[in-house]
């Protein structure tokens, strides 16, 4: 089961060639998939022998082999976690039961819904990333890049098999519309706002690989947990190449704000404000690193949803989606329908805590989680600045701010938390989110660094190589 057989045109660990009615309708998906890969993959990059990382089995211990490979020509495949014998359900209405082998007509318009939802994401962050090769700080980092590409793409196909295998004819023209919807087209948007924003620059591209990818960590565990056995393997093994994009993310920004207080250490810049100082050592302000942290946190945020939402609890109490952990959780009996949960709300212009029903809070209790898991990396990318001597700490802006879907949707709230009219708001949104001169800034510091072992001035080399090799490795074959 764990092995993973390359000899098929489509790698699988499903014994695919025993379904032919899926191989048949895999197959004839595989070309419209290249064609988007082409059109809409990584620019102008197509030729590249990128030192990339392919998953070789499921086994979490050793399965993946590296080597130089062009990226058109990576073996996209459908890879599954190893079934659980006689695994049940272990939350919602059905708690106790078999879990699905098959889809249960009842959930059925629900699943499909949700297996989109997440399939739409995967090929959208690569479409937001498509001109990020052309600027980037090392070698390193682009190929980094592409590895997180190329899983994005695996993860499309991880959607794709559900939708095939298990959707009949609706699902293979869902699988159709995940390569039509493109991100940011004005007639044909991805489903979700924030996969329709621009990923315009590295910094962005760390923030989102940062805060972006573990949104998408807290909805894979969530549907790891999910009463459909097929999903939830699918999830498992996504979550094991998704620890890497969030890798990227955090040491991305580690890096860059590594390079800055070497810089401002260097110059004897103590002031972290002194923003034309240090901006002229060619790295970036730490306020702005804050500003851009908020706006993608922010947007982030609104991918989970209404904090209170009833089809949050239907996909909870139909045993499609569980909590973050919900395996692992004690306290309640995994069906919620005596418990409540806390959920801040705006009412008559005041910010207040009610208690809710548990199970229409799944969303909100999601969006804490996350929030929770995101505060480790900032605590270590604080560290580095505290052991410079420098006094600044990046902070989770308040949940409420700068939000558009949810309890806080049309009311403007400061990231300490404070309500505010929309002229404050508008007076001071330019200290708290990007502002034009930090996009201009921004914008003049990606040059392409794509000689082995340099690294743009705005950013430090990695402590470590990929798979053990040296930072200065030749990461990827330009031509
Ligand atoms: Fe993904
Ligand atoms: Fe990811």
């Amino acid at each position: 089961m764990s092995s993973i057989n390359y000899s098929e045109k489509i790698p699988n660990n499903i014994n695919l060639a025993e379904d032919r009615t899926l191989q048949r309708a895999l197959e004839q998906w595989q070309p419209n998939f290249l064609n988007w890969w082409d059109d809409m993959g990584p620019d102008g990059s197509q030729n590249f022998d990128v030192y990339l990382r392919t998953a070789v089995s499921v086994d979490p211990q050793g399965w993946a082999q590296f080597g130089h490979v062009k990226m058109p020509d990576y073996r996209w495949g459908i890879f599954l976690n190893p079934g659980e014998q006689d695994r049940k359900i272990h939350f919602g209405d059905h708690k106790g039961e078999a879990a699905w082998q098959d889809v249960p007509g009842e959930h059925r318009a629900n699943l499909r819904r949700i297996i989109v939802t997440q399939g739409d994401t995967e090929p959208a962050s690569v479409e937001q990333q498509r001109h990020l090769g052309l600027t980037a700080p090392s070698q390193y980092d682009l190929r980094n890049l592409f590895q997180v590409n190329v899983e994005e793409g695996r993860h499309l196909w991880a959607m794709v098999y559900l939708l095939h295998k298990y959707f009949g004819k609706d699902g293979r023209e869902e699988a159709e519309g995940l390569l039509e919807r493109n991100s940011g087209n004005a007639d044909n948007p991805r489903i979700l706002q924030a996969f329709n924003e621009k990923t315009p620059d590295w910094l962005s591209f760390f923030m989102f690989t940062y805060f972006t990818d573990r949104d998408g960590k807290m909805q894979l565990a969530a549907l790891a947990e999910s009463g459909f056995d097929p999903l939830s393997r699918s999830c498992r093994f996504m979550l094991t190449e998704e620890a890497h994009h969030l890798f990227v993310g955090e040491t991305g920004v580690g890096r860059t704000i590594e390079a800055t207080c070497n810089a401002m250490v260097k110059a004897g810049i103590t002031d972290p404000y002194d923003t034309e100082a240090i901006r002229k050592l060619g790295v970036v302000d730490l306020p702005l690193l804050q500003r851009k942290a908020n706006f993608h946190m922010s947007v982030t945020r609104d991918l989970f949803g209404s904090e209170i939402s009833s089809n949050g609890a239907e996909a909870f109490s139909s045993g499609l989606k569980g909590r973050f952990n919900e395996a692992k959780l004690t306290g309640d009996d995994h069906q919620l329908h005596n418990e409540t949960y806390s959920v801040t709300r705006v009412v008559d212009g005041k910010l207040v805590d009610e208690a809710v029903p548990a199970l229409r809070a799944i969303n909100c209790r999601l969006l804490d989680d996350y929030m929770a898991d995101c505060q480790g990396g900032i605590d270590r990318w604080n560290k580095t600045i505290e052991k410079a001597g420098i006094n600044f700490k990046l902070t989770q802006p308040y949940k409420g701010f700068n939000r558009r879907i949810g309890e806080f949707a049309g009311t403007r709230i400061s990231p300490d938390g404070t309500l505010l009219s929309q002229t404050d708001w508008d007076a001071q949104k330019g200290n708290w989110l990007p502002n034009d001169s930090d996009m201009a800034f921004i914008h003049s510091l990606m040059q392409p660094c794509h000689e082995s072992g340099q690294y743009a001035s705005w950013i430090a080399p990695p402590r470590v190589g990929i798979n053990q090799q040296p930072v200065d490795y030749e990461y990827v074959k330009i031509d």
